[in-house]
């Protein structure tokens, strides 16, 4: 009898932490902890990016992202020093709201998000299962970090 209630009362203590366990794993998952090197965009999101960069900003920042002239570069150190602690939300809105310089705010939400992704790319962060959202706040939480060490 007495027995018996021990092992019942621990089945119910190890369910209770199995439940906690994975309700933790599942807060991580979806959000608040996100950055750029958990796979915020996806390969078809850079590729279309891609073309779309070709066309709006590869004039004046370059074929490979390197900047020229007055427009700097969108891949390197110096770009990762200016957003390195601000979110992929930033990003999108300044690129919506400035770029392409000769005329801002004419690309959809939509094109800009496959745009940064195609930047992303190039920046080395890795491609994964869901594309990077398109507008400003659903990409707030995705913080651009430096690469984790290990
Ligand atoms: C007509 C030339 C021109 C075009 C086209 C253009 N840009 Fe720019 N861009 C600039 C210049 C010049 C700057 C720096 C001055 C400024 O911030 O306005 C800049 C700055 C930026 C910055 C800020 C970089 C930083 O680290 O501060 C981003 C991001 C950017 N451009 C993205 C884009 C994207 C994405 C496109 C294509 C949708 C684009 N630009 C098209 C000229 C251009």
């Amino acid at each position: 009898m007495m027995i018996e209630r021990v092992t019942r009362y621990s089945g119910w203590l190890f369910g209770a932490a199995a439940l906690t366990l994975g309700s933790a794993v599942m807060v991580r998952a979806q959000g608040g902890q996100r950055d750029v090197w958990n796979g915020v965009y996806t390969a078809e999101q850079s590729a279309r990016g891609k073309v779309a960069y070709a066309e709006n900003c590869a004039a004046c920042h370059g074929d490979t992202l390197a900047g020229i002239d007055v427009a700097p570069a969108l891949a390197g150190g110096g770009f990762l020093n200016n957003w390195t602690g601000t979110s992929a939300g930033d990003l999108f809105s300044r690129i919506k709201t400035t770029m392409p310089l000769s005329a801002p705010g004419s690309l959809s939400g939509k094109t800009v998000a496959d745009i940064e992704a195609y930047m992303f790319e190039v920046n080395g962060f890795p491609a994964g299962k869901l594309p990077l959202p398109p507008s400003q706040p659903m990409a707030a939480g995705i913080m651009i970090a430096p690469k984790p060490v290990g």
